[in-house]
């Protein structure tokens, strides 16, 4: 197992939005961005998109490289993890970001939409954790960031399986801070508000309306808003913060 020399990133969900923003933020000369994408109605598209993210790496300096991924199996997220571990000996950062929805109102929710929903945004972050805290443990550093949501504070009527696996995150986040803090790793969750990406482009027009009306600063919030704070979070400054969640949602919640 080589070891790169560099400050090695891993983003989960790293082909669009949010995810993107956070890959290109962390790119630069010193690091090394590693991260999946998983989409199995469109794989094309979303290999299209996980080689723009690479090229926009480059674009910042920086050394990037998208991986095909389920972060809901166990298997397919070990052979993430191995050919990283593989290629760059060690890990620094991991970003749990990668998320879906399948809304529907709780009495008309499937089984299998409650299922998939919990097991991407929930179990995947914890087969994220359970896998890299063992390595940051051994390492004695590292940090962690879980990309929660402000629902999974609030509630949202149609978004059951969204918002329970959002505050089940922010629990995570709680609990893992905790059990690993002794051996210097930190974690930490990020809570967006309104973000602009192709989740919530299939926003109806009205409810987008109602829920622009409820944000004080006046506007949806840009994928980069996300990504600023997740990389202070995983910066020298933010060393003595940790299970905390910090909302970005131009004040939709306080
Ligand atoms: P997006 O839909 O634009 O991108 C989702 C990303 O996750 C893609 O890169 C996709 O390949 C990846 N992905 C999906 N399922 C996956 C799986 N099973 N395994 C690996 N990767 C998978 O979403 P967006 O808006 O960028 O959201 C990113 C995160 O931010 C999500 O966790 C979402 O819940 C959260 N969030 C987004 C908000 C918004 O307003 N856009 C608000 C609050 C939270």
């Amino acid at each position: 197992m080589a070891d790169n020399g560099k400050r090695v990133i891993i983003v989960t969900g790293g082909s669009r939005g949010i995810g993107r923003a956070i890959c290109v933020a962390f790119a630069g000369n010193d690091t090394e961005v590693f991260f999946n994408y998983f989409s199995p109605g469109d794989p094309e598209g979303e290999k299209t998109a996980a080689a723009e993210t690479e090229k926009m790496i480059a674009e910042a300096g920086g050394t990037g490289k998208g991986l095909w991924a389920d972060i809901a199996s166990r298997d397919e997220t070990n052979a993430f993890f191995d050919q990283v571990l593989e290629e760059a000996g060690h890990i620094d950062v991991l970003v749990n970001n990668a998320g879906i929805t399948k809304d529907a109102l709780i009495v008309r929710m499937k089984e299998a939409d409650w299922d998939a929903v919990l097991n991407v945004n929930l179990k995947g972050p914890f087969n994220c954790i359970q896998i890299i805290g063992k390595i940051m443990m051994k390492q004695r550093h590292g940090r962690i960031i879980n990309i929660a949501s402000i629902v999974g504070v609030t509630g949202n009527a149609g978004q059951a399986n969204y918002v329970a696996s959002k505050a089940g995150i922010i629990g995570l986040t709680k609990t893992a801070a905790k059990e690993l803090a002794p051996r210097g790793v930190t974690v930490n969750a990020v809570a967006p508000g309104f973000i602009v990406t192709d989740m919530t482009a299939v926003v109806p027009e009205k409810a987008r309306e109602a829920m622009l009306g409820q944000i004080p600063m006046g506007r949806p919030g840009q994928a980069e808003d996300i990504a600023g704070v997740v990389t202070f979070l995983a910066s020298e400054q933010a060393a003595y913060i940790t299970g905390q969640v910090i909302h970005v949602s131009g004040g939709m919640y306080m």
